[in-house]
């Protein structure tokens, strides 16, 4: 275990914002996590996987950041499936590149996405009509409240849109995830229109595991979704804000403030609910792509995402994000939310 004192957490996270942790942990193995954790007893802990999901505001956090860096993949063929077992510290989309290659399908539209596999089913991540829930088996954490490793079955982990049981609990750290995949080098059926017509597929038709990789790829960077030094829209924590999901009432009152001739884009969700793009609405509120506020602004390629155009603080984010919502809640009587973790103190 590797112990570190006033450790910058603007350089861990993608957004490059934020204050210091007064002690780092860096546990690299299941071992170590117990004794980091007997170690920081009785202060506030903060686990920290890639930082690309995290917006830590400008005091930085004042207790032990815990950064899990377990290694570790292994992969056992069961019939025409396969158990993949990955530490909390594998990097997804190296995880991703690597069962790609294996020719197993069920993660390849997850392609690109930036971060370590133990934050994969916190927020359920999910692109391009894939999310973790569709093929995760079992995800061992760590019971801080006993100490012991518990198993969680995929019914017990409360799955849903950008969430879990896991999301914003302090019990449990994700230390292993382990996914079932399908034996083949053809991907699921391709649900999402956008990735469908770039493939030149029909949605519900499948393709090769290589080329969606490739596909997802190249659609994310054209968003600044993909982390890259030369690209500052990519300075951000993904989307900003969750895709409101709401009620066939809520769905009427707020096309009916949709101008005539306008259609705004809607997506089927479960329970007969509908999901409505935060992207769309943001930009309709006349929040469009490339409006900056000093040193932040909103990516000049997706209004999802909020970057930090440089030497940006945290409070100067979260009053554009503010300023967002009130724009957005004015305009269409919706309230956006947050979706990335946000930690620490002003
Ligand atoms: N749109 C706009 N303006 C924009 C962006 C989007 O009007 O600037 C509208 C368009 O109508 C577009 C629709 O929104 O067709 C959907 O946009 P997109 O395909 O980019 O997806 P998204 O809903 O904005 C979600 C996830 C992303 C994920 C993509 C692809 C959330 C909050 N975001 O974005 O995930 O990569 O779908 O599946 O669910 C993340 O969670 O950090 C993230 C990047």
């Amino acid at each position: 275990m590797f112990v570190t004192h006033d450790v910058s957490l603007a350089a861990r996270t993608t957004l490059g914002l934020g204050g210091s942790a007064r002690r780092l942990l860096r546990v690299e193995a299941l071992g170590d996590l117990q004794e980091a954790l007997a170690l920081a007893a009785g202060e506030p802990v903060l686990v920290l996987g890639g930082g690309s999901n995290l917006v830590v505001r400008d005091g930085g956090f004042a207790g032990t950041v815990i950064e899990m860096a377990i290694p570790g993949v292994t992969i056992t063929a069961d019939g025409d499936t396969a158990i993949v077992s990955a530490f909390a510290g594998v990097e997804w989309d190296a995880l991703v590149a690597q069962l790609v290659d294996a020719g197993l399908a069920g993660v390849e539209s997850m392609s690109g996405i930036p971060g370590r596999v133990g934050a994969t089913p916190m927020q359920n991540v999910g692109a391009y009509g894939q999310e973790v829930a569709d093929t995760i088996e079992l995800v061992r954490v760590l019971d801080r409240q006993t100490g012991e490793i518990e198993r969680f079955e995929p019914a017990d982990c409360g799955f849903a849109y950008r969430t879990s049981v896991f999301k914003g609990s302090a019990q449990w750290i994700v230390v292993e995830v382990r996914f079932r995949l399908r034996r083949s080098t053809l991907s699921a059926p391709i649900r999402y229109p956008e990735l469908a017509r770039a493939l030149g597929v029909a949605p519900g038709e499948g393709a090769p595991l290589a080329e969606v990789r490739r596909t997802v790829i190249e659609l994310r960077r054209g968003k600044g979704m993909v982390v890259d030094a030369d690209d500052p829209d990519s300075r951000s924590a993904g989307s900003f804000f969750m895709n409101p999901i709401v009620d066939a009432p809520m769905l009427a009152a707020i096309e009916a403030r949709v101008p005539a001739g306008v259609t705004m884009p809607t997506f089927p969700a479960p329970a007969g609910h509908t999901k409505l793009s935060a992207g769309w609405l943001i930009e309709r509120a006349g929040f469009v792509k490339g409006t900056t506020r000093g040193r932040v602004g909103i990516s000049s390629k997706h209004a999802l995402a909020l970057i930090n155009r440089g030497g940006a603080t945290t409070t100067e984010l979260l009053a554009l994000a503010r300023e967002i919502q009130d724009g957005v809640r004015a305009r269409f009587g919706v309230d956006l939310v947050p979706e990335p973790v946000i930690v620490g103190a002003d």
